[in-house]
């Protein structure tokens, strides 16, 4: 380990001083949360507006069977009305979103908490005049632009439930959500520009529409103005809808366990599931972590680079920071365009006083030296973050002295899609911080680690073993989208009485928490989340593939990269061409981001003689660690293995 991770970096006394809670009030309040929940989400539920208040906090059982986790269930409210209309008496005319478009000649916009909710009340009421009501599904496949936030808070507005689809996933892809979800509208737009790169939103819709039912409606925003074909009856065109729509909308009353949104993600096994996350509880949580975590005051601009295609995107670009009244800045194209100053620059122009990315940006904006970051001004920066992955020491020390100056705490937030917001992280001005540690649990969450195979709570420091959490915290998912029998067994299953993370971890001499990576059939491919499963059925839906296993190895910029063993069918030869042809074939069945790394040929797969793929082997030769193979005595052709040792040198 380099000197980096074993010093400790405190707070600043400024910071301690001025943050929202400093280490003092970190340890009465997280004390208050866990030995009294209820008193403790009982006074954050102020957080929001109700219209009907809550009488009831939690109702929660993780027992298998009985799976239920409510939380202000007698609430009633509405979420854009909480993100919107509540600011309008104080702060109307203050920027609720800075968009900052692809090209950084194009110029950013400002729009006002007024224009936020003109423009969301008209996309509500184009949603309703389609037919879209309480309770239906509306799937948003959108580029980083405006129209996506005002398209989540009109579903709000109007009780619809939203489930966005990256705008990187394939037809087929935005086609199993559509059919998933039963869902009646796809939001889209004609183009998403991103790199200086236009990515046909529209025509994929129209292939992806071609498998659903022919009820499925389909409403076009205007990004580039490029040509699109348009289907009569089923197209809608939404800024000719919006230039004669009614600026006011009421909002729906709902209650605090109607679902929000749905979010496909991936898992062990399987495909992708719908993680269900509902009003009142995600809406306190996901605001309380935006405030907390990133000491968000009130005028301070913030930035979240992330997409509003993922959970990051909806927790702290949209949800969290317009609950809170804040200026959240959404970016709609990447770290390296028009060159690896992108970030610096935009910090610079809107004097970004927190900023919150992933540890694969940084790593990919590292490599390409500090002259990228010399020419800005980065003094107006406050609080760093990083998500999505464990951070490497470098990294995080290029972070701090390079971007921060050496006065900005990092806060590493470990968390996922079904927890709605942060679980654990340091705090700005309470804790000092650890290179890759996520150091505390936030408020209510209380961590276990166990013994992997007897799932016994190892005590005392440190330790290392599985993460579970032992109680529930407002922002849990609440189910899977159909299928509440899948949730129980996947995340309340394996480790009787607590949720379980699918994540490793060590808790270290301090009592801090350091997370190790999945300990599941997930890998994770620069911050995003990858099932090993679904790269396999893409494979062998390939005609010429019989099987295929995929893993994840080590890689320098995205964390991980995605490993495939692929055996051809009988008279196939392996070539060139072919490899190609895979790679395109898995980018057009899940998308991009599911583009094999390395493609190894191989003539047959280390099993048990039940059949069963032995991935740990597997594993090991992807990261060239053959030396522990660890025990193969129940494989059914130990030959299998030194065959592909051997000819690892083919995979490229
Ligand atoms: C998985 C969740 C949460 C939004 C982004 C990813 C890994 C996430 C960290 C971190 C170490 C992390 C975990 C987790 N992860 N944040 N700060 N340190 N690992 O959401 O796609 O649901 O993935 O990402 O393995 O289980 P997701």
């Amino acid at each position: 380990m380099s000197d980096t991770a074993e010093k400790t970096y405190p707070p600043s006394d400024a910071m301690a001083a001025g943050a929202h809670v400093n280490a003092d009030a970190y340890t009465r309040m997280y004390d208050a949360s866990i030995s009294d929940p209820d008193g403790f989400w009982r006074e954050q539920g102020a957080r929001v507006d109700w219209i009907k208040p809550f009488s009831t906090v939690k109702d929660v059982d993780f027992t298998l069977g009985n799976v239920h986790i409510n939380w202000y269930a007698d609430g009633e409210l509405n979420v854009s009305a909480n993100c919107i209309d509540r600011h309008l008496a104080t702060r109307g005319d203050q920027t609720a979103i800075i968009w900052e478009p692809d090209s950084p000649e194009d110029g950013a916009l400002h729009i006002t908490y007024n224009d936020l909710h003109a423009n969301t009340c008209k996309m509500a009421n184009i949603l309703r005049d389609m037919g879209v009501g309480k309770g239906d599904r509306v799937i948003i496949y959108m580029p980083m632009i405006p129209e996506a936030a005002y398209a989540m808070l009109a579903c709000a507005r109007i009780g619809a439930i939203h489930s966005i689809v990256f705008a990187g996933f394939s037809p087929d892809a935005l086609a199993a959500r559509v059919n998933g979800s039963e869902a009646k509208v796809v939001i889209t737009a004609d183009q998403a520009p991103r790199g200086g790169r236009n990515t046909a939103l529209k025509t994929n819709a129209d292939q992806a529409l071609l498998h659903c039912k022919d009820t499925v409606k389909c409403l076009v925003v205007k990004r580039t103005g490029a040509q699109t074909t348009w289907v009569d009856g089923r197209d809608y065109d939404y800024n000719a809808l919006a230039a004669e729509a009614s600026a006011t909308c009421e909002p729906e009353v709902m209650n605090a366990e109607d679902p929000l949104f749905i979010l496909y993600t991936s898992g062990s096994t399987g495909m992708p599931k719908g993680v269900v996350h509902t009003t009142g509880g995600y809406l306190v949580y996901a605001a309380m972590t935006h405030e907390i975590t990133f000491d968000y005051h009130d005028g301070d601009i913030y930035w979240c680079t992330a997409d509003v295609g993922w959970v990051t995107g909806h927790s702290y670009i949209v949800y969290g920071p317009l609950a809170n009244g804040a200026t959240t800045l959404m970016f709609e194209g990447v770290p390296t365009y028009p060159d690896a100053s992108r970030f610096w620059q935009v910090c610079e122009k809107h004097k970004v006083n927190q900023f919150y990315t992933a540890p694969t940006a940084l790593r990919a904006l590292m490599g390409k030296g500090r002259d990228f970051v010399k020419g800005a001004d980065l003094s107006s920066l406050k609080v760093l973050g990083t998500v999505g992955e464990p951070i490497n020491p470098e990294a995080w020390k290029w972070y701090n002295e390079v971007i921060g100056g050496g006065r900005c705490p990092i806060v590493d937030t470990w968390w996922q899609t079904e927890t709605g917001g942060h679980l654990m992280t340091p705090l700005p001005g309470a804790h000092a911080m650890k290179p890759g540690a996520a150091m505390k649990p936030f408020f209510g969450v209380k961590p276990v680690v166990l013994e992997p195979t007897s799932a016994e709570v190892l005590q005392g420091d440190p330790v290392e073993g599985v993460l579970c959490i032992a109680d529930s915290w407002p922002g849990q998912m609440r189910t899977i989208w159909g299928d509440h029998e899948r949730f129980e067994k996947t995340y309340f299953s394996d480790y009787p009485g607590y949720y379980f993370t699918g994540d490793g971890c060590k808790r270290d001499e301090g009592g801090d928490y350091w997370i190790t990576g999945r300990v599941d059939d997930v890998i994770n491919v620069s911050g995003h989340r990858m099932g090993t499963a679904e790269v396999e059925s893409a494979l062998v839906a390939h005609g010429k593939v019989a099987e295929a296993a995929v893993v994840g190895y080590p890689h320098d910029i995205k964390g991980q990269g995605i490993y495939c063993y692929v055996t051809l069918m009988g008279g196939e030869e392996p070539s060139e061409e072919l490899r190609v042809e895979l790679r395109n074939w898995v980018r057009t069945e899940i998308g991009p981001i599911a583009s094999p790394d390395l493609i190894q040929w191989a003539p047959g797969l280390p099993k048990t003689r039940s059949g069963k793929i032995m991935r740990r082997i597997l594993r090991k030769i992807a990261e060239d660690d053959f030396g522990a193979l660890g025990d193969t005595s129940t494989l059914a052709e130990p030959a299998v293995v030194d065959d592909l040792i051997e000819n690892r040198m083919n995979r490229s």
